[in-house]
């Protein structure tokens, strides 16, 4: 489990409420993007293999999140997981990020979008709440708008009425979590950004979740960071710990504090992606993979 602690939410729950208690964060998310119709059968072989968290999107652009639903379904009806042993995310995604297969209707308010997505994504995955709903960007590539101030306060009235238990954002620079964090007086639980070596690996942004007690979720660690993999000293530590460039990239992740994603096919890749927990790297490697771009 991930050791930042997530500050109890429940103070936001309404008081007539029963307020379910607040999951612990899984250490490895699973992601389901790009699966299309292997959505099905990649989530459930991935929580057959051991990943407790899921990540997902209604936005079917780029997610079947329905697929992601059959996929939990089989897993419950084997009794291979109940949905309480279950970290579940999904996003609210505005309409330019998404195709002509919405999940609201754009004539709506914000507010009501953020609502209906919520209600879909509850549908799609069979369960009455997610543990983390994220706003999969923000409106503007430089400020935290109004939209998204309408869009965050929709999303804290769904977690007042317990259909997500933690609240995230993605795709957010330093600026617009200031921002954010001036606008609504509460930092979101999560922050998940694509981590770039190149960019010190989210350095600022991951400095900022420090201080705030927000969980960082990396994802396109490996994809984004090829020439790390490649480098001699990844492929020196790699094998002086007898796991794979791979395995020292997300264990790296997880030594500076990041929540780490995977969104493998591969099942012989899901194994040691889950591995890597196990891989501990010395503090001179952890800052040598921290400097080795960025
Ligand atoms: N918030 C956002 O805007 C956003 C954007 C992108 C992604 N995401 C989330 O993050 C998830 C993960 O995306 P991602 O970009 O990190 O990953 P990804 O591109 O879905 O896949 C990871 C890549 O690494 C490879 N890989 C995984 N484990 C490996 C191993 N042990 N050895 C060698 N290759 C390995 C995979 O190949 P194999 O399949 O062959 O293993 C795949 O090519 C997505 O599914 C989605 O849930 C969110």
């Amino acid at each position: 489990m991930v050791a930042a602690a997530i500050r109890s939410d429940e103070s936001w729950h309404n008081d007539a409420m029963p307020i379910p208690p607040t999951p612990p964060v899984p250490d490895f998310l699973y992601g389901t993007a790009w699966k299309e119709d292997r959505t099905a059968a990649l989530t459930e072989l991935a929580i057959r293999t051991g990943f407790r968290g899921i990540d997902t999107a209604n936005q079917r652009r780029h997610y079947f999140e329905a697929g992601v639903g059959e996929g939990l379904a089989a897993c419950y009806r084997d009794g291979v997981v109940t949905r309480a042993g279950l970290f579940l995310q999904t996003k609210f995604t505005y309409q330019r990020g998404q195709d002509h297969r919405l999940p609201y209707d754009p004539a709506a308010s914000l507010a009501n979008q953020v609502a209906q997505s919520l209600a879909s994504s509850l549908d799609h995955m069979g369960t009455d709440y997610v543990d983390s709903y994220v706003l999969h960007g923000p409106a503007s590539g430089h400020d935290w708008t109004e939209d998204d101030a309408e869009v965050w306060e929709a999303m804290r009235k769904e977690r007042a009425a317990g259909r997500t238990r933690l609240l995230g954002v993605s795709n957010i620079s330093l600026e617009q979590l200031e921002q954010m964090l001036a606008a609504h007086g509460e930092p979101p639980g999560f922050v998940q950004n694509r981590c770039y070596a190149q960019l010190g690996w989210d350095r600022e942004v991951r400095e900022f979740c420090r201080l705030h007690n927000i969980v960082y979720q990396g994802f396109s660690l490996l994809t984004a960071n090829v020439p790390v993999l490649r480098h001699p000293m990844t492929q020196d530590i790699a094998q002086g710990t007898k796991a794979s460039p791979a395995q020292v990239v997300f264990a790296f992740a997880r030594a500076v504090g990041m929540l780490p994603l995977t969104g493998t096919s591969d099942a012989e890749h899901m194994k040691e992606d889950l591995a890597s927990r196990s891989l501990t790297l010395t503090p001179e490697s952890v800052r040598a993979i921290e400097c080795i771009a960025g």
